[in-house]
């Protein structure tokens, strides 16, 4: 339905060609002579992860991802799935550090049809690896459940500044409603009933903006050759940047991102809204059929120390990847505006 040009051709990473772009935080992993191994999708052996809301948590599984982060952090400071490691993954990516495969050209993944299935892929990996530290095949991350008003404020598990999903320099925000998008108030007991509707109407209208139309939803092609940015889809703008810039200090710098815990529970959010934008009759086939989209490709290490190459059309069903959403309530589906 697209007319791309005969010769087109997805974007791939360069396994060999990353530059540190960013100096300071040294993006780039080593990846020196390691064989790449393309990654397969596994028949389901074990029970379905199901990822929950972060504030609804009961106090065993708190911990055990407390727990995880915890080894996590604790890995040599070089060693693939290290927190920083981890964290600077998304940074090559979004640093223009890495390069497309034999282009020297940067691999953005933001501000194009590859958003949702590049963090897809990121936090699938980085959850089996949790799952691993812990030796629990059905761990779970959890999500940030922002668009529903017992979710809007930063859940309590990442309060507790004691806590390995601590982000110090983020606690400014105490128990401050999230502003999905121009929602700020006050923060006083009168303005909060506005800023959780005005949050609702946000949540309605960047889905349902993208209702019908993949690019809208998606974000626009992004083939090999292409320069960055060709164009994000409504949900990428907000709610997803306004829940980085309001949550701060490192989750607002593109970069330093995912070195805040938080960061993995927002983007489960996200991918939670891809799932459920999905699930809705009509739209399975409104994934974009198009091989340049279907055929990229991202490298992650993974829970087996492989360093892996998935392509997108391995990520289009949270279920053939052993996972699913909690299913809660959608205020924001069906609102009158
Ligand atoms: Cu890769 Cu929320 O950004």
């Amino acid at each position: 339905q697209f007319g791309f040009p005969a010769r087109s051709k997805p974007v791939s990473t360069d396994p060999n060609n990353c530059l540190n772009l960013m100096p300071e935080l040294k993006c780039c992993q080593d990846r020196s002579p390691k064989k790449i191994v393309d990654f397969k999708l596994q028949p389901q052996s074990s029970p379905l992860r199901v990822r929950r809301p972060a504030h609804a948590l009961d106090t065993e599984e708190a911990q055990k991802y407390e727990r995880a982060t915890a080894l996590m952090r604790a890995l040599p400071d070089n060693h693939p799935w290290n927190f920083v490691q981890q964290a600077n993954t998304h940074c090559a990516y979004c640093s223009g550090s890495h390069r497309q495969l034999g282009l020297n050209i940067s691999f953005e993944i933001h501000g194009s049809w590859h958003f949702f299935t590049w963090h897809r892929a990121y936090l699938y990996f980085y959850e089996r690896i949790l799952g691993k530290l812990i030796n629990d095949t059905s761990f779970a991350l959890p999500f940030w459940n922002w668009d529903d008003p017992s979710g809007m404020s930063i859940p309590p598990i990442y309060r507790d500044n004691s806590s390995s999903l601590s982000n110090p320099t983020r606690y400014l925000i105490g128990l401050k409603f999230i502003d999905l998008g121009g929602c700020e108030g006050n923060n006083t007991v009168e303005s909060l009933p506005m800023q959780r509707q005005c949050n609702l109407q946000v949540m309605h209208r960047q889905f349902i903006a993208g209702f019908n139309s993949s690019s809208l939803f998606y974000g626009s092609p992004y083939r090999a050759g292409d320069n960055s940015f060709p164009g994000g889809g409504a949900i990428e703008s907000s709610p997803h940047s306004s829940v980085h810039q309001f949550t701060s200090s490192d989750m607002s710098i593109v970069t330093r991102a995912a070195r805040d815990p938080i960061f993995f529970a927002h983007h489960a959010n996200i991918d939670r809204l891809w799932a459920i934008w999905e699930s809705i009759p009509g739209n399975g086939s409104k994934v974009f059929n198009d091989k340049d989209f279907l055929e990229a490709s991202f490298l992650f290490w993974d829970e087996n120390m492989q360093l892996v190459r998935i392509m997108v059309r391995d990520v289009i069903d949270t279920r053939k990847l052993g996972y699913v959403y909690e299913q809660v309530p959608l205020p924001w589906m069906n609102l009158k505006t």
